[in-house]
C-alpha cells in the first residue's frame, strides 16, 4: 500500500554513458542510491547455443518444476509462476521461463519481462541452500535483443563459494533458437538474514553442557610449566593444589604482588625462556565478602588490575608466542540461582578478558566461573581444552555454557511503568541514546526529566539562533529532541 518514488538517471557520455537507480527516502526526503552502472556497446561475438542438444545433455529436476520460486522468503505474483522445466547438468542447470497464457502478451510490451528475467537469473538462488539470498551484484550484462514470451536460461556457477556468503554465477539468456539475448557474467548473489517476526528480545541464559566428554583435553599437561597467579581462600587454595598435581612444574606468583607493567616485564621474559604456555589467573578468588568501597578497590586491584598490568606488559612483549590465559572467578554469573552470593565485581575481569581476546590474537583467554561445591579435577581439566567458549561456568559439579534464549517481553499488568509528574533523572542523557529514551518516555507519560551530561547545553534564549544558523549537528540534534520532548508534554531539566 506505500508508494514509493524511484528515479533512473542516465548521463551521456562521448562513448559510455552512465545510469543511476535511486529511491526517495520517505523520512528524510534524500535519494538513496540502489544500483549504478556503465552502459557501453557489446565488445564481442556472442555465443551460439544447441539447444536440443543442450536439452538432451541436462535431465530434468523434478522438484523445481511449477513450485514458489523465491524460496519461500518472498512471495510474489502469480506472473512469476513462469518456471516450466529445470534441467540440470554436471555443473550448470537450464531453466525454461515461460509466461502463462494469461499474461503472454505483456512480453511484447518489455524489452526484459520483470517477472522473467527475475526468475531467469535467480533460479541460482534456489539452486544453493535454504537460505535467503539477495541479488547483490552484476559484473556485466550484454544485451543482444529483446526476450519473447519463452526462454531459456543457462546457469553456472563461477566460484565454489564455499564456507562464503556469497556465490557467483555466469548466466546465458537464449531464445527458444538456442541464440543468445543476454550473457550475464560475474552475477553475485549475498546471503541476508532472514526477517523473522518473532524473537525481538533475548536473555541470556546457561545451558548444562556435558562436562564427563572432554574429547581434546590436552594430555601433555602433565609436562607442562604453568604460571599461577594465586588467590586467597578455599577455592584458590584447593585449586593450586590440584593444578600442582596435574602440571610438570608450578611458578606461583602471589597475586597482590605486581602493580604495574614494569613489575611484570623481568616475569615475562622469564615467562618467555621458560616456554610457559599457560598462566592460570586466580587472583580474583577471595574469601572475603565486599562491604565496603574500600573492599571493592582491593577487591579491583587483585582481579581486574592485576589483569590490566598482565596485559599492558603482555602488550609491549607482543613478539611472545602463544600464550594461553585463563581467568578463574567465582560466582560472577547467576547460572543456577542456587548461588550461595553473588560477585558482580568480576564483571570487570570478565569484560576486560573479553576485549582483550580481540586485542591479542596471540593470547588465547578464557574464563571459568567456578563454586565451592565443584570438585577441583573437574575444573582444571577445562583449563586444559583446546577448544571452548570464552566462559564456562561450574555450578555443583556440572559445566554450563552460556546462550542466547528468545525473552517474551510482555507489558507487566502489576508494575506501574512511567509514573505521570514522576520525576526521572537520565544520566548521560544529552548523548545519543539518552536522547532517544527521553523522547521515548515523554511519548509514553507527561513525565518530569533531568537529563544529565557533562558539557553544558547553551541557553535556551540562544537555542533559535543555533539552530538557525545550523551551528554543529550534535547541538541542532540535542536541542530538536529536547524540544520534542517538551512539545510531547514533559517537563525538561538540564
Ligand atoms: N549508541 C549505541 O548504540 C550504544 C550501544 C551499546 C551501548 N552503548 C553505551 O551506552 C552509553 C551511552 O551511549 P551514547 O551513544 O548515548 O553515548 P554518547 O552519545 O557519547 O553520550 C554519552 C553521554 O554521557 C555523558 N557523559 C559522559 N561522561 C560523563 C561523565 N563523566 N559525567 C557525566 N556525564 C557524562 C555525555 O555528556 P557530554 O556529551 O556532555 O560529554 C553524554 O550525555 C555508553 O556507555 C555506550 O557505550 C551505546
Amino acid at each position: 500500500g506505500e508508494t514509493q518514488a524511484l528515479q533512473i538517471t542516465l548521463k551521456k557520455g562521448s562513448g559510455d554513458s552512465q545510469f543511476t537507480i535511486e529511491s526517495k527516502d520517505q523520512t528524510d526526503g534524500t535519494w538513496r542510491r540502489h544500483a549504478e552502472g556503465k552502459l557501453c556497446p557489446p565488445s564481442r561475438e556472442r555465443k551460439t547455443y544447441d539447444l536440443p542438444a543442450l536439452l538432451e545433455a541436462f535431465h530434468t529436476h523434478p522438484k523445481i518444476t511449477g513450485v514458489e520460486t523465491s524460496g519461500g522468503y518472498i512471495t510474489t505474483g502469480a506472473r512469476w509462476n513462469n518456471i516450466k522445466e529445470l534441467r540440470v547438468g554436471e555443473e550448470e542447470c537450464l531453466v525454461h521461463v515461460g509466461l502463462s497464457d494469461a499474461y503472454r502478451e505483456e512480453a511484447a510490451e518489455y524489452h526484459y519481462h520483470p517477472a522473467m528475467l527475475d526468475n531467469a537469473v535467480n533460479i541460482a538462488i534456489r539452486s544453493i541452500d535454504d537460505q535467503l539470498y539477495l541479488p547483490f551484484y552484476y559484473q556485466e550484462i550484454r544485451v543482444y535483443g529483446r526476450i519473447p514470451a519463452d526462454i531459456y536460461s543457462v546457469v553456472r556457477r563461477q566460484d565454489s563459494g564455499q564456507g562464503h556468503q556469497t556465490a557467483t554465477f555466469d548466466i546465458d539468456i537464449l531464445n527458444p533458437a538456442g541464440e543468445v539475448l543476454a550473457e550475464i557474467e560475474g552475477y553475485t548473489i549475498k546471503q541476508v538474514q532472514a526477517w523473522k517476526s518473532a524473537g525481538m528480545y533475548y536473555a541470556k541464559d546457561w545451558i548444562v553442557q556435558d562436562g564427563t566428554a572432554f574429547p581434546d583435553v590436552d594430555r601433555e599437561i602433565s609436562r607442562e610449566t604453568v604460571a599461577v597467579f594465586t588467590g586467597e581462600g578455599e577455592i584458590a587454595d584447593r585449586l593450586l593444589e590440584q593444578i600442582r598435581s596435574q602440571y610438570g612444574q608450578v611458578i606461583e606468583i602471589s597475586g597482590g604482588e605486581w602493580h604495574s607493567r614494569e613489575d611484570y616485564q623481568p616475569w615475562l621474559e622469564r615467562l618467555q625462556a621458560g616456554k610457559v604456555g599457560t598462566v592460570i589467573h586466580l587472583a580474583g578468588l577471595s574469601e572475603r565478602e565486599i562491604e565496603t568501597k574500600a573492599d571493592l578497590d582491593e577487591a579491583g586491584e587483585r582481579g581486574f588490575y592485576s589483569l590490566y598490568s598482565l596485559l599492558d606488559g603482555l602488550f609491549v612483549q607482543r613478539s611472545s608466542g602463544d600464550l594461553k590465559l585463563i581467568l578463574v572467578c567465582d560466582e560472577a554469573n547467576q547460572v543456577t540461582g542456587e548461588e550461595a552470593g553473588l560477585h558482580p565485581h568480576h564483571g570487570c575481569l570478565l569484560g576486560l578478558g573479553k576485549v582483550a581476546r580481540e586485542e591479542f590474537p596471540q593470547v588465547h583467554i578464557r574464563l571459568v566461573d567456578v563454586d565451592r561445591l565443584t570438585p577441583p579435577d573437574r575444573i582444571v581439566n577445562e583449563f586444559s581444552l583446546r577448544e571452548a567458549p570464552y566462559q564456562v561456568a561450574y555450578r555443583n559439579g556440572q559445566r554450563y555454557v552460556e546462550r542466547l534464549k528468545e525473552a517474551p517481553l510482555e507489558p507487566d499488568e502489576g508494575h506501574p511503568g512511567l509514573q505521570e509528574g514522576g520525576v526521572y533523572v537520565i544520566t548521560g542523557g544529552t548523548g545519543g541514546l539518552g536522547l532517544e529514551i527521553g523522547k521515548q518516555m515523554s511519548r509514553m507519560s507527561r513525565v518530569k526529566l533531568h537529563l544529565i551530561g557533562r558539557r553544558e547545553l547553551p541557553a535556551r534564549e540562544h537555542w533559535a539562533e543555533i539552530v538557525a544558523a545550523g551551528a554543529g549537528e550534535q547541538r541542532v540534534r540535542q536541542i530538536a529532541a529536547i524540544q520534542e520532548m517538551e512539545r510531547n508534554g514533559a517537563e525538561v531539566q538540564l
